[in-house]
């Protein structure tokens, strides 16, 4: 089979990212110029400036992309866009240049869900080069989402828990903020975490009703909160908060991922998503596999966080199905992950 080289553009929060990727596993170019200094002074991202940093960006990371691959446009197999979900002005920015790029080419396009692209960035730049064994299960955390989803082909895949209120990374942020970390605060709280102790305040944990597999981080948060304003909390260590608050979350995203790969012969289970750059959930989540002999996947630090990379290995395993999208596609700033129906699959919700 001839190889299927892909340009991936990925702009759906405030990374402007491209890359190219080779048969949906080789990364051959992988830029990404991240705002966070920019938006730093905020305290977050500034929705409408993320676009227009993107406007000013993302054609010098496209050229980028290609001249570190040494590859010109027409060499390639097609381009691979984020279309969704995410900021709606930063993904009409990425969404548009990938049209105007396929229309100028003539090389087909793939408009790519986001969150598709996290689930297979486990799968780039292996050692030992290997396909997603189905079904899997991934545990998908970022700063938008925190979802467990059973994928039985990359076209097909059901979300089977999900939070109620913040994402992962979300809390993380928020906490962060709450310890007068700087933006974005779930590096730093890791990081502060590293010297703190774990089990210094035992924080609450969100406990999963009957068989249900949602997840819930808002109350953990808001109890940090209420901790920091006691003179107790006024006078702890902020590493041992830190590593405090970090247990509650790795506890309640392994107690779900535990419960849900009870549900099905799972092959793998892969951790992804920015939140998948954590340290001590990286060593849970393995720790875990191995307790359950489940083999485990956690993507290479580079391609946890958002990136091009992974909207081309999503889409090439696509294209390989033989779809393709039309030049009127268009971005969605709400697009669904995928149907979302109980596990059993009899009823839709
Ligand atoms: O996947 P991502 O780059 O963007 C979204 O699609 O949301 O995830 C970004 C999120 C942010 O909330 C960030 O604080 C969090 O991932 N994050 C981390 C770590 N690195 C990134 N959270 C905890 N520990 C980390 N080491
Ligand atoms: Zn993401």
């Amino acid at each position: 089979m001839t190889p299927m080289r892909l340009l991936g553009i990925e702009t759906s929060c405030d990374d402007t990212a491209t890359a190219i990727v080779r048969d949906g596993a080789t990364v051959l170019a992988n830029v990404s110029t991240n705002q966070d200094a920019f938006h730093a002074k905020f305290g977050g991202i500034v929705p409408e400036l993320a676009s227009r940093q993107h406007l000013v960006l993302l054609t010098a990371a496209v050229d980028d992309a290609l001249g570190r691959a040494e590859l010109r446009l027409s060499e390639l197999d097609g381009i691979a866009v984020t279309v969704g979900p995410g900021l709606v002005g930063s993904l009409a920015i990425g969404v548009a240049s990938a049209k105007a790029l396929a229309f100028a080419s003539g090389l087909p396009l793939f408009g790519v869900n986001h969150l598709h692209g996290h689930l297979f960035a486990a799968y780039l730049d292996l050692a030992v080069p290997a396909e997603p064994c189905y079904p899997f299960l991934a545990l998908l955390v970022s700063g938008g989402h925190s979802q467990l989803v059973h994928v039985d082909s990359p076209e097909a895949m059901t979300v089977v828990g999900r939070t109620r209120d913040d994402a992962a990374g979300e809390a993380y942020d928020k906490t962060a903020r709450l310890l007068g970390l700087p933006f974005p605060g779930g590096p730093e709280l890791d990081r502060l975490a590293a010297s703190g102790d774990p089990k210094a305040i035992r924080f609450p944990r969100h406990r999963a009703e009957g068989d249900e597999l949602d997840l819930s981080f808002s109350g953990l948060k808001t109890s940090v909160r209420y901790f920091l304003e006691k003179p107790v909390g006024k006078a702890a260590r902020r590493e041992d908060v830190a590593a405090s608050f970090q247990a509650a979350v790795v506890d309640v995203l392994i107690d779900r991922l535990d419960r849900a790969a009870t549900r099905a012969p799972y092959a793998e289970a892969i951790l992804s998503g920015g939140v998948a750059a954590n340290s001590a959930l990286r060593v849970a989540f393995e720790a875990w596999g191995r307790s359950r002999g489940v083999p485990t996947r956690i993507p290479h630090l580079r391609y946890c966080t958002d990136n091009a990379a992974m909207i081309a290995a999503a889409a090439d395993r696509r294209g390989v199905a033989g779809r393709v999208d039309p030049l009127t596609v268009s971005a969605n700033p709400n697009l669904p992950f995928a149907p979302q129906r109980s596990f059993a699959g009899a009823s839709e919700r």
